[in-house]
């Protein structure tokens, strides 16, 4: 069995941690996480190997991302099968803070951004998120102080809100993006994918093949506002209450009146039963 990697549950130790790292000009990447980690976060980590020398993984489920009547609480937590897959991948360091570290009593600041983190997708229906997200991350940042981190594509609007703030704070990281990994059917690995009933899963990579057909379409030069009616029309018979599909351009985020006004990325979300997916792709 691989050797687990350090974990620091402490600022102090995550200090001395880092500086034990940092030792003869190493880079560091961080890949911030929430746990429950899947292939997808794995891919994260490689991601990072082949591009640092050491390798930090933040695992914090961040209660100022979760509204109230969100899954905060019921939200996979599975520590040990993470720490073996981050030893199988030679994680160097976990960092694991406590609720009350990363918010002390009279925590009082906020970041809040905007340009991205208002395009009118996630952020319509998770008001809250992105407020949280960048917080917790810049937060992720400054006590890590990574050359690079590393996020998934799936979370599409959060990667564009993370280096677009990068960028505005002079963190000094580069952020990269890593595309979705997809299970065999389409379906975009999350760790909420465990909340799906046999018949849900089975519904589930629809959401996939929309957007995949949708593309093609596009790529064909179909009328825009048509594939994208259609699209959403094809995911509600399916049973998803669909909370959006939209075309949007691939770096600003802005709507897109028509093809030629591209790069276009296309950006679903929707709820079957009580499970909320979301999910992206290129045109
Ligand atoms: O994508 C996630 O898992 C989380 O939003 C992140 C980036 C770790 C911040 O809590």
């Amino acid at each position: 069995m691989s050797r687990l990697p350090a974990v620091a549950r402490t600022l102090p130790a995550l200090r001395r941690a880092l500086d034990a790292l940092r030792t003869r000009r190493a880079t560091i990447a961080l890949v911030p996480t929430m746990g429950a980690l899947h292939d997808g976060h794995l891919a994260l980590v490689r991601q990072a190997r082949r591009r640092a020398s050491k390798v930090v993984v933040s695992i914090f489920v961040n209660p100022t991302q979760f509204a109230p009547h969100e899954d905060f609480g019921s939200y996979p937590r599975t520590w040990k099968a993470d720490m073996e897959k981050l030893a199988a991948e030679r994680a160097d360091l976990v960092w694991n803070p406590g609720v009350d570290i990363m918010y002390p009593p009279n925590f009082a600041t906020r970041i809040l951004p905007e340009g991205p983190a208002t395009a009118n997708l996630e952020d319509r229906f998770r008001p809250h998120f992105f407020g949280g997200v960048a917080t917790v991350v810049g937060k992720l940042f400054t006590q890590c102080r990574p050359d690079i981190a590393v996020f998934g594509q799936k979370d599409y609007q959060q990667l564009k809100v993370v280096t677009r703030m990068a960028a505005d704070l002079d963190l000094g990281v580069k952020v990269i993006g890593v595309p979705t990994v997809r299970e065999r059917d389409g379906l975009a690995m999350s760790s909420r994918n465990v909340y799906l009933s046999s018949d849900q899963r089975a519904v589930a990579p629809i959401l996939h093949r929309t957007m995949k057909d949708a593309a093609k379409r596009l790529r064909n030069g179909d009328d825009l506002k048509t594939v994208m009616a259609d699209g959403a029309r094809t995911i509600e018979h399916a049973g998803f209450a669909l909370d959006y599909f939209e075309a949007r351009h691939a770096e600003t985020l802005a709507p897109i009146p028509s093809i030629t006004d591209g790069p276009i990325r296309l950006l679903v979300a929707a709820k079957i039963g009580t499970t909320r997916l979301i999910d992206n792709i290129g045109v």
